[in-house]
């Protein structure tokens, strides 16, 4: 079984444990490792690199792709070896280790980490650690259920360890298409057109002597904690599905719309669902996680292509699509997230991106990172990569937080991930603001009356009217446009006193 999996044989003698492994890696040093949104990610040499530090003090730079699954991000937490963390995380372990000011926490564009690391502008990566299905005959390293920065970590790293996850089926081999885009000056367009577009090789392309270990696993990805979609969740996805219908019957887009991109999280994976009871058809994915609803609409017969940068499903999900993933696999490609989330793509193919908001403002800047304008949650992720080159950019989320005490709909957001130019539509339970073409004065009525919970829109209205008096092209009271935010934090809650 191993030596169809490690089909370039030298590379058989190179087997070592996870604790050689860990070994090799020093402190002081950056490390890249595989792992996208909780799929993919190398799952037994950082346990074991935890279990060193927590022996032998000692400091690394983990990059990876996004989040890792199994708790490794708090694990690594636990023990102190992480100086610095990119470029995304979501576990609330390692949250409040960057929020203590203990992890030097960059929360970066997704698609731009390895853009920095190819040019010199961080980095080096010292050692790249990275799951794999297989290896090929002449050593490339064929990825499990994301891509995320792998390949680039595998080919700018001095040295490569590859975790081979027996667990991961061997039919995951030719989902991938590893394309790296050409050194500047003479860099050339990215070739994808469509989101079937293969444009690259099945597997990461690295000379096999790079390799200086490889370490066999059977851990299983863990699987996504998202909620089931809810009455608000459905009430979102009805009014945008609503306001798509009426863009079809404009004229602007046909019944199979433009490509879709949807965030990560439950209300994302929920809007996707309620496509699910939409007279849309084949409909077509270019986005970054491929969650449960992407499977569902597969299916359903609804979608009929999904490009991604990983997999990442429920537990019953996992059960149902891996046994059957050859079937599957004409419908489906996975890519490094530099292609995944590149601006170029993006705007070439006319992308309608769906992300999710922690708060928005009258005016249309958007939060989705920082509660209470200081505390990261999980990071920006990717989701600037794809508003800020959408077709159509749109951003969800419950128009209360935390049960009513908080309104996600604020006179200023209290840190901006998104600014009102990067943002087309907003929408709520309540209703939805189409903010195409329109000035801040004429933005802030509409996204009262549509978006705002019942309980909060008298104390916006009235807000935004004193402002209007004061005058401006975005009116705002200066001193009191983060006075919600304080009342939160002083009172416990935004709610009118
Ligand atoms: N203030 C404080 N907390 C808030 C809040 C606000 N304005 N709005 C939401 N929250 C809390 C919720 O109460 C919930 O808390 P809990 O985990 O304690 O229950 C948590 O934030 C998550 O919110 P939820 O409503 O469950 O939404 P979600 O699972 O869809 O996550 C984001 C929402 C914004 C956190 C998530 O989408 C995210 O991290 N986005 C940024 C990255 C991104 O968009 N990536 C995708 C690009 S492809």
């Amino acid at each position: 079984m191993l030596r169809d999996r490690i089909r370039c044989r030298p590379l058989v003698d190179r087997i070592i444990t996870a604790d050689e492994a860990a070994a090799m890696i020093q402190d002081g040093m950056t490390v890249g490792m595989s792992g996208f949104t909780r799929s993919g990610e190398a799952k037994a040499v950082p346990l074991a690199l935890a279990d060193r530090a927590r022996r032998h003090p000692m400091k690394i730079t983990l990059m990876t792709g996004a989040s890792l699954g199994n708790d490794i991000d708090k694990i690594l937490a636990e023990s102190h070896v992480l100086a610095r963390r990119l470029p995304f995380q979501s576990d609330p372990g390692l949250r409040k280790a960057i929020n203590a000011g203990e992890v030097m926490f960059i929360d970066q564009h997704l698609s731009e980490t390895v853009e920095q690391l190819r040019t010199g502008q961080i980095g080096p990566v010292d050692i790249a650690v990275v799951e794999a299905v297989a290896i090929t005959e002449h050593g490339g390293i064929v990825p499990t259920t994301s891509v995320g920065n792998s390949a680039s970590f595998a080919i700018l790293a001095d040295k490569v360890i590859v975790e081979l996850n027996l667990s991961q089926p061997t039919t995951l081999e030719g989902l991938h298409d590893i394309f790296i885009p050409t050194q500047r000056p003479a860099r050339m367009p990215i070739p994808v057109v469509t989101p079937e577009s293969r444009v690259g090789l099945p597997f990461i392309p690295i000379p096999p002597e790079k390799i200086v270990g490889i370490v066999v696993s059977e851990k299983h990805d863990s699987s996504a904690n998202i909620d089931q979609p809810d009455d608000d969740t459905r009430a979102i996805a009805g009014h945008l599905t609503e306001f798509l219908a009426q863009e079809v019957r404009k004229g602007r887009m046909g019944n199979d719309l433009q490509p879709l991109q949807a965030g990560i999280g439950t209300i994302a994976n929920a809007v996707l669902h309620g496509f699910l009871d939409t007279p849309f058809h084949d409909l077509k994915m270019y986005s970054e996680v491929l969650q449960d609803s992407t499977f569902e609409l597969l299916d359903a017969g609804k979608l009929t292509f999904a490009s991604g940068s990983s997999i990442t499903l429920s537990s019953d999900m996992y059960a149902r699509i891996l046994p059957r993933l050859a079937e599957y696999k004409q419908k489906l490609i996975l890519r490094p997230q530099e292609i995944s989330n590149h601006p170029e793509v993006i705007r070439r193919l006319g992308l309608i991106c769906i992300n999710t908001a922690l708060e928005f403002d009258l005016y249309g800047n958007v939060n989705s990172t920082h509660v209470g304008g200081t505390q990261m949650m999980n990071g920006i992720g990717g989701s600037g990569d794809f508003a800020r080159n959408a077709y159509l950019s749109i951003f969800v989320s419950k128009s209360v937080a935390k049960g009513g005490i908080i309104s996600s709909v604020v006179p200023m957001v209290s840190h901006v991930d998104h600014t009102e130019h990067d943002v087309d539509i907003l929408v709520t339970q309540n209703g939805l603001a189409d903010l195409r073409g329109l000035a801040p004065r004429e933005r802030a009525p509409l996204v009262i009356a549509n978006c705002a919970h019942p309980s909060y829109r008298d104390a916006l209205l009235d807000y935004y009217q004193r402002a209007v008096a004061r005058g401006g092209h975005t009116p705002h009271l200066i001193e009191q446009a983060l006075s919600w935010h304080q009342a939160l934090r002083e009172r416990g809650t935004m709610l009118p006193g």
